[in-house]
């Protein structure tokens, strides 16, 4: 009897030390947030009235942009990450300040990123306060402008509306995270169009724009009348038939996203084939290069390894292979580390009060290389919440 106890109590104490986090990534997020803590209270002090964090200028100092720019979602909800783990309310102020500004949004002209701006900011107030009054009118009034933005012809929400190269209803693989703004909503008013929106548009990207290896394309071109495919790019990316990082790090996180939201799992095995894909692709550090098929020693793309890095972790909780499970898990932990390393992560009061360095936004475009991003900080702290609450 003796015996069976104590073999119950090691049995226990393995599975219980199998479900925890490791220690050391126990150390790196209580460092990681105690330097967001640091940085982004800097920042709101540094912002003008009218300005959201974007990146650095050549002197390595703080470049904003307005309220319309993609990323202006990502500093209050970098900031709800940071209350979130720290529980300090001075944090939870600060990310309703910031939050609010984005009210703005409902009245404004935009694009498809009207997803990333209020998700990341609203969609996190909503997870963490419940202030239902407060938070579901702007919500959904922004999951409809994003809702009009389909064409039922085409299956797909139109993403850019500028037109270069003879486009004519342009649809970028970023545009798949923009979709749980629609999921979310739907719940939240009961107006099922708007899951059904979301739920063409990522069945409608499943087919076009994925390769036989499971790389995507950066950009589909629709005929909105026929929904005819008139082009495949990748704008952002070294050449239209590579692997730009960031978009594949989109398509991991969208797809895993929309089985969280859906159950369907046509999503679930994308999103599996996506992680397989990166898997065998990714350097020994876990962070991606800004394109895998750039030639010679390609910058990394801090964002890119983010991104994936907290699509990998949700993804190991919902794929029912144990031993693909352990392997999202293990090159989630790799990249989380290799970012809170020196070489990524900034000190205290440089690097623009951002958080982690060497990001690549639009390298094609000569714009913002090699640079701190929004967006890298909003997904590492994401990923670093999420790992902490397996
Ligand atoms: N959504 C724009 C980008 O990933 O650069």
């Amino acid at each position: 009897m003796k015996r069976f106890i104590m073999l119950s109590a090691v049995v226990a104490a393995l599975l219980c030390s199998c479900s925890q986090p490791e220690n050391d990534l126990r150390e790196i997020t209580d460092k990681v947030f105690g330097l967001a803590k640091i940085q982004y209270a800097a920042m709101d002090a540094a912002l003008a009235e009218d300005a959201f964090p974007k990146t650095t200028d050549a002197e390595g100092n703080l470049k904003t942009s307005d309220i319309g720019w993609w990323c202006s979602g990502f500093y209050p909800g970098s900031l709800w990450y940071i209350y979130e783990y720290t529980g300090d309310e001075a944090f939870r102020d600060l990310a309703w300040k910031h939050t609010r500004r984005m009210e703005a949004m409902k009245d404004r002209h935009t694009d498809h990123d009207i997803g990333f701006q209020i998700n990341c900011s609203y969609g996190n107030a909503l997870r963490l306060t419940g202030d239902s009054t407060a938070i579901i009118p702007t919500y959904v009034q922004c999951a409809r402008k994003l809702a009009d933005r389909f064409t039922p012809a085409a299956g797909v929400i139109k993403s850019w509306d500028f037109l270069r190269n003879d486009w004519r209803y342009p649809v970028i693989i970023d545009n798949m995270m923009n979709l749980e703004l629609l999921t979310v909503a739907a719940r939240l008013s009961g107006d099922a169009s708007l899951a059904d929106v979301a739920d063409s548009h990522a069945k409608t990207t499943l087919r076009n724009h994925f390769r036989p290896d499971w790389t995507s394309w950066h950009l589909v071109d629709y005929d909105p009348e026929t929904g005819d495919v008139r082009y495949k790019e990748t704008v952002q990316g070294y050449a239209h038939e590579s692997a730009w990082a960031r978009g594949q790090a989109w398509a991991l996180y969208g797809y895993t996203m929309m089985y969280r939201e859906t159950g369907d799992r046509e999503y679930l095995e994308a999103a599996e084939n996506i992680g397989d894909m990166l898997l065998g692709k990714l350097p020994q550090d876990g962070i991606p290069y800004w394109d895998f098929d750039a030639p010679g020693t390609p910058l990394r793309d801090a964002s890119a390894g983010a991104i994936m890095a907290s699509g990998f972790i949700e993804l190991s909780t919902l794929t029912a292979d144990k031993e693909a499970s352990g392997k999202y898990l293990d090159m989630a932990r790799l990249q989380l580390r290799t970012l809170a390393s020196d070489e990524y992560l900034a000190e205290p009061g440089e690097n623009g009060n951002f958080i982690l360095k060497h990001s690549v936004g639009n390298l094609p475009g000569k714009s913002e290389v090699d640079v701190p991003l929004s967006y890298a900080d909003y997904y590492f702290l994401e990923a670093l919440v999420r790992y902490s609450s397996l």
